[in-house]
């Protein structure tokens, strides 16, 4: 979710430069995100838009210590999925430096606000939509089969692990936007949810054409309990009913989707990783994860530091270790940690049909 109301003749010969000395990772796996500000690591930065992380305090606990464009005080889950299966950083795929040797470790294609509808986000005017997101991912094919030629590029693919995070701003941004939205009034909820699922089938099915054999795709999370909907839906600091309902109605129906996509393939090419459940643990009890709180942003202001922006000007907490919530949407990184270990080892209440750990073993079996 975006922190809301927040190629041409040189690349020619930039490849044709690093095609000497081109040789792929012995081990390593490619690694592609698509998706939304939870995983976006930078892409917005080189667009005209307002969902961007690009100043301080984002980034105040990154090894540089400065704002990349995640969404976190820290890493986000991407890094930290390179991180346990021993790749280095995807780059952003708009980032200049994606080339040569690089592209081989894979991209980020995510961007801070977007959802599965295309008239989610428009708000934040300039960002890549999940379509858009889609054609440089075959555009990203190209470019690489010009580097190692198109079997060996097809092959980097097919190996390749996916992420795609999607759904939160087609309510937070679209549908619960502002009273009376245009979807709201055109759709009841669970027939907005239906819709939504059936629009998400079809960028599964081209993530799937375009060669994605292994996508993690994440649930909603529990969009109700975000500081940002405590500031500005909540009474008494309970989770927000109606974003709730959205979440549970949107999980589910994923799931049931992804099961009925891979019956359909005849294989497990998508994994539902549930991270409502991963988050709603960490928020039924912090303490047990060592959080102080999972209701108040670690940078914000406010009730909950939910409203608004996470600038220099707001609160900042002195140790985003014990804080769920970075900002007024956005887990720390301590908390992506969490998600993460979840996604490595969790049990079938959390990863389904299976875990990364189990798929990594798997794969490397094949
Ligand atoms: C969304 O945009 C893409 C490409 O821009 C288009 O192919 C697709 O039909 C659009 N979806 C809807 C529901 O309009
Ligand atoms: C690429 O793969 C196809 C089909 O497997 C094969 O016929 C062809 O010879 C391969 N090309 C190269 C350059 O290896
Ligand atoms: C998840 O990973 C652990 C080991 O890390 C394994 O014991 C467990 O069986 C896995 N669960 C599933 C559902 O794949």
């Amino acid at each position: 979710m975006a922190s809301s109301s927040v190629c041409g003749l040189g690349m020619i010969l930039s490849f044709a430069l690093a095609l000497a000395s081109v040789a792929p990772p012995a081990e390593a796996r490619a690694f592609f995100v698509f998706g939304d500000s939870l995983v976006d690591n930078g892409n917005n930065n080189y667009l005209a838009t307002s969902a961007r992380a690009d100043s301080p305090p984002y980034g105040i606990d990154y090894p540089t210590h400065r704002p990349t464009g995640r969404f976190s005080n820290g890493l986000n889950i991407p890094d930290i999925i390179s991180e346990n299966i021993g790749s280095e950083p995807t780059l952003p795929y708009l980032s200049p430096q994606l080339k040569g040797n690089k592209l081989l470790v894979g991209a980020n294609f995510a961007s801070a606000g977007v959802g599965i509808l295309n008239d989610t986000g428009i708000q934040f005017v300039n960002i890549i939509r999940i379509w858009r997101q889609l054609e440089y991912f075959q555009q990203y094919q190209q470019r690489v089969s010009a580097l190692i030629g198109a079997n060996r590029t097809k092959q980097l693919v097919n190996q390749a692990l996916v992420l795609i995070t999607l759904g939160g701003n087609d309510f937070v941004n679209n549908y619960f936007l502002v009273p009376y939205s245009a979807r709201s009034r055109q759709f009841a909820l669970p027939d907005y949810v239906r819709y939504l699922i059936s629009e998400y089938h079809k960028v599964l099915l081209r993530l799937y054409e375009l060669g994605g054999r292994r996508v993690i795709v994440t649930g909603s999370g529990p969009l109700g309990c975000v500081p940002a909907e405590l500031a500005m839906r909540s009474r008494n600091g309970e989770c927000a009913p109606e974003l709730q309902r959205a979440a549970s109605l949107f999980d589910p129906q994923l799931e049931q989707m992804i099961n009925a996509l891979n019956s359909k393939i005849g294989t497990h090419v998508f994994i539902a990783a549930n991270t409502k459940e991963m988050h709603t643990d960490f928020i039924s009890n912090p303490q047990a994860f060592g959080f102080s709180t999972a209701k108040i942003a670690c940078c914000g202001q406010g009730p909950y530091n939910g409203l608004g922006l996470c600038t220099v000007l707001s609160n900042l907490c002195p140790n985003r270790e014990l804080y769920a919530f970075w900002d007024p949407f956005h887990p720390s990184e301590k908390a992506n940690r969490l998600i993460v270990q979840q996604i490595m080892t969790g049990s079938t209440k959390y990863m389904n049909p299976m875990n990364l750990s189990t798929i990594m073993e798997m794969d490397s079996r094949a």
